[in-house]
């Protein structure tokens, strides 16, 4: 039987049309007319000031953090229940990270953040916010917070393209926000990234992202920089995915409303906040008892089915052992009894059957 992924790239059917427009017009380089309309194709859609198309989205936080001026001795603090990609960037510009635990919403506890604010004993310069699977963390109460104390906002919505909070794009509250296209994002162009927001810190983030070099006739180099930029190639990929991500943030959320109605009894959801709309990227949910995920997760596997726990929390990875941590044990929590359920926006009905069927079964 074909493998089930957890969430597998759906391509609209233009993407070939635009890469053949690229290699008709032999701008396969770096750059182009494709990265130029997917970073407008963004801008539009999120009305975020201005985009800068990446080669992933692990570099796109990169940017942020190095053209906020993060550096040693800097404080970064960040959301502890997250992926390595959203603070990995933290230890490449040497700063040290401090992890806040998540509070029922799954996402950054504000509570948790006041309190870590006013136990360090130096004032934070950034704040690196996750928006787990997709779904908005408590922006309200957040931005002001980072406003009162001023931090400096940036915002990891690598899984979170199509998501709102107040009518308003997540990625776009902090200063900069990040996106990923990676190949099991909501829409992809196999590896790819967006830095979005402030135009004159996205103006410096396009310099770093092609080597640091001097508007000069020669190479001329006064700072460092790094090859981030995204190919034309997988711009016109990128191009043809947004003209879709509307439809496919619907098929993500119809996938989560059937898994929601019919494991009532079996799973509490991650939840969704009033005024907000998730993309619903992964259907995630916790077991009431402990261990059931693994269970189910290896019955699913002998069927080829992917499923995978919840992300473990930096606070808990042997990476960041001895950083400091603001936490109550909710991450924790979830982490050992969650689960991501295969949720593709192309999931079949007769297979999302199957799993739900799996899943009774097993508990
Ligand atoms: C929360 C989060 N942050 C950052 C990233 C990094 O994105 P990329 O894989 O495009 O580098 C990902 C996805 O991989 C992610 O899920």
């Amino acid at each position: 039987m074909d493998r089930v992924f957890l969430s597998p790239p759906n391509m609209s059917g233009r993407e070939q049309e635009y890469i053949n427009e690229v290699f008709k017009s032999n701008y396969i380089a770096p750059l182009g007319e494709f990265v130029n309309k997917f970073e407008n194709s963004i801008k539009s859609y999120t009305s975020t000031k201005d985009a800068l198309a990446l080669s992933s989205g692990t570099v796109a936080l990169h940017l942020a953090l190095r053209t906020l001026g993060v550096t040693q001795g800097d404080i970064v603090l960040a959301s502890s229940f997250t992926f390595m990609a959203s603070v990995s960037p933290i230890l490449y510009e040497k700063a040290t990270p401090v992890f806040i635990d998540c509070d029922e919403s799954w996402n950054l506890s504000p509570e948790l953040l006041k309190k870590a604010i006013a136990n360090l004993p130096k004032k934070p310069k950034v704040l690196v916010l996750t928006h787990l699977y997709g779904q908005a963390s408590k922006m309200n109460e957040i931005c002001e917070i980072c406003q009162n104390e001023g931090i400096a906002l940036v915002e990891d919505a690598a899984e979170a393209l199509g998501g709102f909070y107040n009518g308003k794009a997540l990625g776009t509250f902090g200063i900069l926000g990040a996106y990923s296209f990676n190949g099991n994002k909501i829409i992809t162009t196999s590896g790819g990234g967006m830095l979005v927001g402030d135009e004159n810190l996205v103006e410096k983030a396009r310099f770093y992202s092609t080597q640091a070099r001097e508007p000069l006739l020669h190479y001329e180099h006064k700072d460092y920089g790094y090859n981030y930029r995204l190919s034309n190639i997988l711009g016109a990929v990128g191009v043809a995915q947004m003209e879709v991500l509307e439809e496919r943030v619907k098929a993500k959320r119809a996938v989560f409303e059937i898994y929601k109605n019919e494991l009532v009894n079996e799973l509490e959801f991650m939840p969704e906040l009033e005024n907000s709309r998730g993309n619903r990227w992964l259907t995630t949910g916790v077991f009431k008892e402990k261990g059931a995920h693994i269970r189910v997760i290896e019955a699913l596997a002998k069927q080829n089915i992917e499923s995978r726990p919840l992300w473990k929390p930096m606070h808990m990875q042997p990476v960041f052992k001895g950083a400091l941590s603001f936490t109550d044990g909710t991450s924790q929590e979830l982490f050992e009894r969650g689960i991501c359920l295969p949720s593709g926006s192309c999931l079949k009905p007769q297979i999302q059957e199957r799993v739900i069927k799996i899943i009774k079964e097993n508990l």
